[in-house]
């Protein structure tokens, strides 16, 4: 129970429970009735014995609960949210022309906007994700307005203002390449005006995908990137019809993300390195586009439940892990249904057994800890090379992002580990089992 409320108001404190974290891709750390101290906004370390130097802070007493990092969703859309569920028997274009678009031009509507921002960002303050990387739509004031919601909610996140300039309805089109960047640019220096509100929100450069983007403006994009030194998301090799789109628009190129890497919007080869980049989806990236990948440390968004809506397939999840890509997870609400990273690790790990199952392919499928790292600590380390801290992992410095999960409910007549709770909890998971949020150590809801 929450006993203190000092304790997670942004100053120092301590809580107490069976503590949980990824101490890397495949182990976990487990740490029963411990302490965990916050320092700074940042952890200080878990202690099974509290130290003498921490013994007169506050303390929150959650005995008998688990206590975990704060999920990290690496790709949603924000306007898509409030018709998540619709249109699930369609494949990705035509649910992008049929449900996506439309309902994306509505968002030129400030007073519309506002209405379903709410709704999006009071359903994330009370589920488990504590990070989001975030599309808005093409429109500046609306872009600006989910900004200032979400940093009043005190989650962490990244937003972006979308550019596209081709093959989307009127409404959505922006007029050319030009008008797209200097939109970007519009919003980018209306976010610098107002810097000092801004905490935990930051901007990232949002190309919707190659299909949407003149070459003008791909080419503006990865300067734009370099100059203003601004991260970048968006999707690669999702869905095969895309993927034939794009080969037929760029024949010469060797491959989707081989266009992106002539924009130069795909990660950067060290030394140089660049903000970072992240791709969602990578479902059919074949050998030679991991590598890329994994050459310009490109982050990839792994959408198990989007994959599966839109029959998409299945992305090689094992085999971007063995070249060295760094993986995180995502809801790609609205492609995805559900906003939890609790679900996409339960739906990783599913879709990574049928791959193996139905695609007869020789990959071991993702194990509970490897899901697990791969919805905190995976998609946490994005926040910390855009600059923003890490989270993911309660190691002495990383961001005080944490879980209290009540799985009192989930009680049987025998006692589990705390291993084989969080694994029930992460499978059989409902928002209210969330006792306590606190992000960057401020308690949230
Ligand atoms: N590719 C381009 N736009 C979108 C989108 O809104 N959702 C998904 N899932 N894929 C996309
Ligand atoms: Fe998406």
């Amino acid at each position: 129970m929450y006993t203190d409320t000092v304790a997670g108001n942004g100053g120092d404190f301590i809580i107490q429970g069976d503590v949980c974290w990824s101490a890397g891709p495949h182990t976990l750390e487990i740490k029963p009735d411990s302490f965990l101290v916050c320092k700074g906004g940042k952890s200080a370390g878990v202690f099974e014995q509290l130290p003498q130097q921490y013994a007169n802070l506050p303390l929150s007493c959650y005995r008998g609960r688990l206590v975990i990092p704060g999920l990290v969703d690496l790709h949603t859309h924000a306007p898509q949210f409030v018709y998540r569920g619709l249109g699930m028997d369609m494949e990705l274009l035509d649910w992008l022309t049929s449900h996506a678009f439309p309902e994306e031009v509505k968002y030129h509507d400030l007073a519309y906007a506002g209405k379903a921002y709410h709704f999006f960002v009071e359903h994330l303050k009370h589920g488990p994700n504590t990070r989001i990387l975030v599309y808005a739509t093409i429109h500046v004031p609306a872009t600006l307005l989910l900004m200032n919601m979400l940093e009043e909610s005190g989650l962490v996140s990244m937003v972006g203002k979308i550019n596209m300039d081709r093959n989307c309805p009127d409404g959505l089109r922006e007029e050319s390449a030009a008008a797209s960047l200097s939109a970007t640019r519009e919003w980018l220096e209306a976010y610098a005006a107002r810097q000092d509100r801004y905490v935990n929100t930051k901007p990232i450069l949002t190309p919707r995908f190659i299909p949407s983007c003149s070459d003008d403006l791909l080419r503006g994009l990865g300067a734009m990137r370099h100059e203003l030194k601004l991260p970048v998301q968006s999707h690669l090799s999702e869905n095969r019809k895309e993927v034939e789109w794009v080969r037929k628009l760029y024949p010469a190129s060797e491959g989707y993300g081989a266009v992106y890497r002539e924009f130069d919007l795909l990660g950067s080869a060290p030394p140089q390195e660049a903000a970072p980049t992240v791709m969602a989806h990578c479902v059919w990236s074949d050998e030679r586009e991991i590598n890329l990948l994994a050459e310009r440390r490109v982050f990839a968004a792994h959408c198990p439940q989007s994959n599966a809506n839109l029959a998409s397939g299945i992305a090689p999840v094992r085999r971007l892990l063995n070249a060295g890509v760094p993986v995180g997870l995502g809801s790609d609400v609205a492609g995805g249904t559900n906003c939890s990273i609790f679900r996409a690790m339960s739906d990783a790990i599913q879709v990574s057994k049928l791959r193996r199952t139905v695609l007869n392919v020789d990959e071991k499928p993702l194990s509970l800890e490897e899901s697990f790292y791969l919805g905190t600590a995976g998609g946490g380390a994005f926040f910390g090379k855009a600059g923003m801290g890490y989270s993911g992992s309660f190691e002495p410095g990383a961001d005080f992002d944490a879980l209290v999960i009540n799985d009192n409910t989930l009680a049987a007549p025998f006692n589990l580990s705390i291993r084989d709770r969080l694994e029930q909890a992460i499978n059989i998971y409902d928002n209210h089992h969330i006792e306590a949020k606190y992000v960057r150590g401020r308690l949230i809801s």
